[in-house]
């Protein structure tokens, strides 16, 4: 058949099937834009698979009828229907081909991990500077066979100042003046409250520290702030002193500072301890010559003491012609904050984790 007759020769059945197939066929790429869109055409391939080659579809109508067709053609029919199926399914297996390599390829880049990029590293978290502290003050009197005492924040009258010897009236609630609930509720100004609660519980002999959360009404400023932290210490037993007390606030400034801390003790007064004493250490980072930290005075408070009123320890029913003992009370978030070199105790509180990050 010339180019001519090619052209003229009426549409056969086989044209029509080869022609829609071309048709549907040419959307088909080599190279989908994206994984969704490769897995698409794979899908819509076998559609088209199963609409030309498949069981109704109309090359196997066609291939029904060889057998009806004159046996002198039948030979020529059934040539140009097997052509036109192996073309068909050559296309399209090839096709297939294709596109299963891509798909293959975009899911296994996908899956697969760069081991050169840098890594994410999980942020590990810390404690809290004052968490830190207090876990020291704590390891140094566990070792010293003190227990760990942990109590309420909010109180009654009584255990924030009566049993501490603070009777309603007494100018010793002013500095203390701490916020109330509306049915008569305090909460606490002072650790001291433990040591209430802790005798009530235990008796004598005890010896225990209370660290906590205290609360007053102070405006803020850099050395104030509205709630703190204190350490409570209390040790009672028969023929406890003054001496005891000063051995054991020495052994706890040798620890945390080094074995060269000096204590220092001055009168002072507290309601619920006579004789009472301000204690003071010799500065961790002069010495004793004076410097900044210790405002050149050599010396930096660490909190108050004294000997336990016999008024508290019959508020907390131990009899005080049998025991006696000692107290103090020291500031956790101002010893931080001098360690630190804060010059404003309440950076401790506000929770930036930029600035908490720095000490570990
Ligand atoms: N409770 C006192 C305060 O908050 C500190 C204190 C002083 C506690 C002397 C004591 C002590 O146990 O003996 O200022």
């Amino acid at each position: 058949m010339t180019e001519e007759e090619h052209q003229r020769r009426p549409e056969t059945p086989s044209d029509r099937i080869r022609k829609a197939f071309e048709v549907e066929f040419e959307r088909f790429s080599d190279s989908p834009g994206s994984l969704p869109e490769g897995e698409k055409e794979l899908r819509e391939l076998q559609e088209l698979r199963i609409k030309f080659l498949g069981k109704k579809s109309e090359l196997a109508a066609q291939k029904k009828m060889i057998g009806s067709v004159d046996p002198k053609r039948r030979r020529d029919f059934a040539l140009i229907f097997q052509n036109l199926e192996q073309d068909i399914t050559r296309r399209i297996d090839e096709k297939e081909l294709r596109l299963r390599t891509f798909v293959l390829r975009v899911r296994t880049e996908r899956e697969s991990i760069d081991v050169t990029m840098p890594g994410r590293r999980p942020r590990p978290g810390h404690l809290h500077p004052i968490t830190l502290m207090r876990e020291r003050i704590e390891d140094i009197f566990v070792s010293l066979g003190y227990a760990v005492e942990d109590d309420r924040e909010i109180e009654t009258d009584f255990y924030n100042f009566d049993a501490l010897n603070i009777p309603e009236g007494h100018p010793a609630r002013d500095p203390q003046d701490t916020f109330y609930t509306t049915d008569g509720f305090a909460l606490r100004s002072q650790t001291s409250t433990v040591q209430i609660h802790a005798m009530q519980r235990r008796g004598a002999p005890i010896r225990m520290i209370a660290p906590g959360r205290v609360f007053r009404r102070d405006t803020p400023d850099p050395t104030h702030n509205p709630m703190f932290f204190q350490v409570e210490g209390l040790c009672v037993d028969r023929g406890i002193t003054m001496a005891h007390l000063k051995g054991t606030l020495a052994e706890l400034v040798h620890r945390l500072f080094g074995p060269e801390t000096r204590t220092r003790f001055r009168p002072s007064y507290f309601p619920f301890t006579e004789p009472s004493a301000e204690v003071d250490y010799s500065c961790f980072n002069c010495g004793g010559k004076g410097c900044r930290i210790c405002k050149g005075s050599g010396w930096i408070e660490l909190g108050g003491s004294g000997m336990v009123h016999p008024n508290v320890l019959r508020a907390a029913n131990v009899n005080p012609e049998e025991f006696t003992g000692f107290a103090f009370g020291l500031g956790i978030d101002r010893t931080c904050a001098r360690i630190y070199q804060l010059d404003d105790i309440r950076l401790l509180f506000e929770n930036d984790v930029r600035f908490l990050e720095q000490f570990r």
